[in-house]
């Protein structure tokens, strides 16, 4: 933490995620006001540039959210009315809505188990038609996702695979940064995501021809942009595809790019504190800790499975009343009202561990003493919980 770093305000003495807020991004908000430019323009592309060495891409566009992101990418990749998209339900709600809003339906399979918070690639391909145009995959909580199993089903029946790399940046499998593995990679800037700018979100992609389909949806289907226009690199413009306004402006961009510099290090000490709620908590109490110990993750989120003997709802009551924070990551998508009515499989593992999970404060500049605060305070209420239940 730099000596005028701040941590935000909270009501709680330990929130599940907190930012900091210092000179160095003051500045580039003051700077990018005062350039006078303040719609998608060069500190867009430099923040481009940066992303796509990040994920070794050959292209990286950036857009308003990671939601926005999703959108593009399964329509460039072809989805639309007719078309099935498989993914894990355990999952945030976005990738299934956008693959509503292409027209294609979604169809969710399977996460591995309790210690692997990932889709299960069994389930996966007994999830898949005919119909199916594409996959989405996640890296939950930043930990990757074994993709050579996807790949190899996908490559074969030229399926998309279209990465949900929202909790993932910085993170990597087999030496491969996560975002890059399949067709398009998917990121999301949030307020709590790992590189937090408040909204906002990237692609990034091998392909061109694929990243050219994905820049045009990204505003209005036009061939230039408003900036090249201003440069006079253009004076007028065609429109080739009914496309969207999902562009990121210049603040965001420039908060982007000083998060992004920060992003190895605040990993690392996400890792850090990931390490200790596991030597801490794993196999205590009836808690799993999913996952194994990885350096190449990027640790977003710090879930752990209860057990089943306890009511989670008062567990997280008995942690709000010690100042605690924690939230549910995820309710399962295929419970939720608007998507009940779909096709449905069976999806038992992902059923029992929706009512299970739980995660717990993490965020780069936590300390030490929070991380044992909360894993003595679950720890107590573990034992309290199933006193109560005995
Ligand atoms: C896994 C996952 N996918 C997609 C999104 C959507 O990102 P955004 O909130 O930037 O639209 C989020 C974040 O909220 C997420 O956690």
């Amino acid at each position: 933490m730099s000596s005028t770093s701040q941590p935000t305000v909270s009501p709680w003495r330990v929130p599940l995620s907190d930012l900091l807020v210092d000179e160095e991004l003051l500045e580039a908000a003051r700077e990018t006001l005062a350039s006078g430019w303040w719609s998608m323009g060069p500190r867009v592309a430099a923040l481009e540039e940066e992303f796509s060495a990040l994920c070794e891409t050959d292209h990286a566009l950036a857009v308003a959210n990671g939601t926005a992101a999703l959108h593009i990418a399964l329509l460039a990749v072809g989805c639309g009315p007719g078309d099935e998209v498989v993914l894990p339900s355990l999952n945030f709600v976005a990738a299934a809505n956008t693959i509503v809003h292409t027209g294609a339906t979604p169809v969710f399979c399977d996460v591995r188990g309790e210690r692997d918070l990932n889709l299960d690639p069994v389930d996966l391909a007994a999830a898949v038609t005919d119909r199916t145009r594409a996959v989405v995959l996640l890296h939950y909580g930043g930990f990757p996702c074994a993709v050579e199993p996807v790949l190899e089903l996908c490559r074969a029946r030229g399926i998309a695979v279209v990465e949900d790399a929202a909790h993932a940046v910085g993170a990597t499998h087999e030496g491969r940064p996560c975002g890059s593995l399949g067709d398009v990679g998917c990121f999301s800037f949030f307020s709590n995501k790992n590189l937090p700018v408040g909204e906002g979100g990237m692609l990034v992609a091998h392909d061109e021809e694929l990243a050219q389909r994905m820049r045009l949806l990204r505003s209005h289907g036009m061939t230039t942009l408003t900036w090249d226009r201003h440069r006079g690199h253009a004076a007028g413009y065609d429109v080739l595809v009914p496309g969207f306004n999902y562009r990121l402006d210049e603040q965001r961009a420039a908060l982007a790019s000083v998060q992004l510099r920060r992003l190895a290090d605040r990993n690392a000490a996400r890792g850090e504190h990931a390490r200790r709620y596991r030597a801490l908590l794993d196999s205590r109490e009836g808690i799993v800790v999913p996952f194994e110990d990885d350096e190449a993750a990027s640790y977003h989120l710090a879930v752990v499975v209860l057990p089943e003997s306890v009511s989670r709802d008062d567990v997280r009551g008995r942690l709000a009343q010690e100042g605690i924070q924690t939230s549910v990551h995820y309710p399962p998508i295929h419970e939720f009202t608007a998507f009940a009515a779909g096709r449905q499989r069976a999806l038992p593992r992902t059923e029992a561990l929706g009512r299970r999970i739980l995660t717990l404060p993490l965020y780069p500049h936590m300390t030490t003493e929070q991380v044992d605060l909360v894993a003595e305070a679950l720890l107590g209420a573990l034992k309290r919980s199933g006193a109560a239940a005995d």
